[in-house]
């Protein structure tokens, strides 16, 4: 931030008196309602659920960060999760291990498979996009209908019935709200397809964990990715460990950059200091 603004004064806030005019902050700090002249707050996180949106100063505008890096990597992420049950690798890595036996799997052509996606934002787009040039069929749930080459978009509560039954992999990148809260449950779980795959990026409290277990009891489901927990990190001992069914990754799926994140935060401060709209601000009513 130094080199791309330097003329910027970075302070501790603990040492920050009562006069600063952006803050850049992972939770909300104590006592941030002090800064009268307060012109923007930007998180540093690419959700905002980790703030309590109540509690912040009225009025400010609130943005989280956007970073060309850390959507670069969903992308990748996303990618890599859908080929490898697309290939059927998750099959060919357990029959390794195991010993055998050698077992041909007919592979089928990407446009023969379709992958659903809820949210279809920042992230879900990007991901949207790359498994469309793939050749996949895309269906995409969001609150306000899409227009992206290739996806089919749905809305509502019947929308997301219907990306369940279509779905034979299934992307979870929705922010975490009192809405999307345990919206993985045992009730969406019975309206998709039998033997589909669910891949969640999006938040652990996204998912009901023991209706995932269920699920794959059942049949329901054949296989989870999952990169997000209510716990994390997964506590030793958790049902997931272990279970052959489920891959454990350790929140990895996006990380940001410090140097393309640093471009947007300056853009950002340039922004608020002028007095326009920020990049990626959030609208707190909604929580996302
Ligand atoms: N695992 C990781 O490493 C990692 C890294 C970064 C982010 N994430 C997660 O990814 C999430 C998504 O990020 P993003 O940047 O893509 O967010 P975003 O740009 O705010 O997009 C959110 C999408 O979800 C849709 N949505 C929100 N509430 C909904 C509801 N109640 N019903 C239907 N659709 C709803 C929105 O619909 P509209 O478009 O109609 O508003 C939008 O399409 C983040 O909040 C974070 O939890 C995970």
């Amino acid at each position: 931030l130094k080199r791309r603004l330097p003329d910027l004064r970075l302070v501790d806030i603990d040492n920050a008196g009562d006069a600063i005019d952006i803050a850049l902050i992972w939770k909300v700090p104590p006592g941030l309602e002090r800064f009268g002249n307060l012109r923007a707050i930007l998180s540093l996180g690419a959700g905002v659920d980790q703030l309590d949106l109540d509690t912040l100063p009225k009025n400010v505008p609130l943005a989280r960060l956007k970073d060309d890096s850390l959507t670069a990597c969903m992308i990748d992420y996303c990618r890599l999760a859908v080929l490898r049950y697309h290939r059927d690798f998750h099959l060919y890595e357990r029959l390794s291990r195991e010993g055998g036996p050698w077992r041909y799997e007919l592979p089928k052509r990407t446009s023969e498979r379709c992958v659903g996606i809820l949210g279809l934002g920042e992230l879900g787009g990007a991901v949207a996009g790359d498994l469309v040039s793939a050749g996949f069929q895309v269906a995409g749930w969001s609150r306000s209908r899409k227009e992206v080459a290739g996806v089919r978009s749905c809305i509502g509560p019947e929308g997301l019935e219907e990306i369940a039954a279509m779905s034979e992999i299934l992307i979870n990148l929705l922010p975490l709200t009192p809405q999307t809260e345990n919206i993985l449950n045992r009730q969406f779980f019975s309206k998709m397809r039998v033997g589909s795959y669910l891949i969640n990026v999006g938040r652990g409290r996204h998912l009901a964990e023991d209706d995932l277990l269920w699920a794959l009891d059942e049949g329901r489901l054949a296989g989870a990715t999952l990169d997000v927990f209510r716990t994390e990190p997964l506590p030793a001992g958790h049902p997931f460990w272990g279970d052959r069914r489920i891959l454990v990754t350790p929140h990895i799926a996006a990380a940001g950059n410090p140097e393309t994140a640093a471009d947007y935060v300056a853009e950002n401060i340039r922004r608020a200091l002028r007095g326009e709209r920020l990049l990626n601000q959030v609208d707190v009513s909604r929580g996302y």
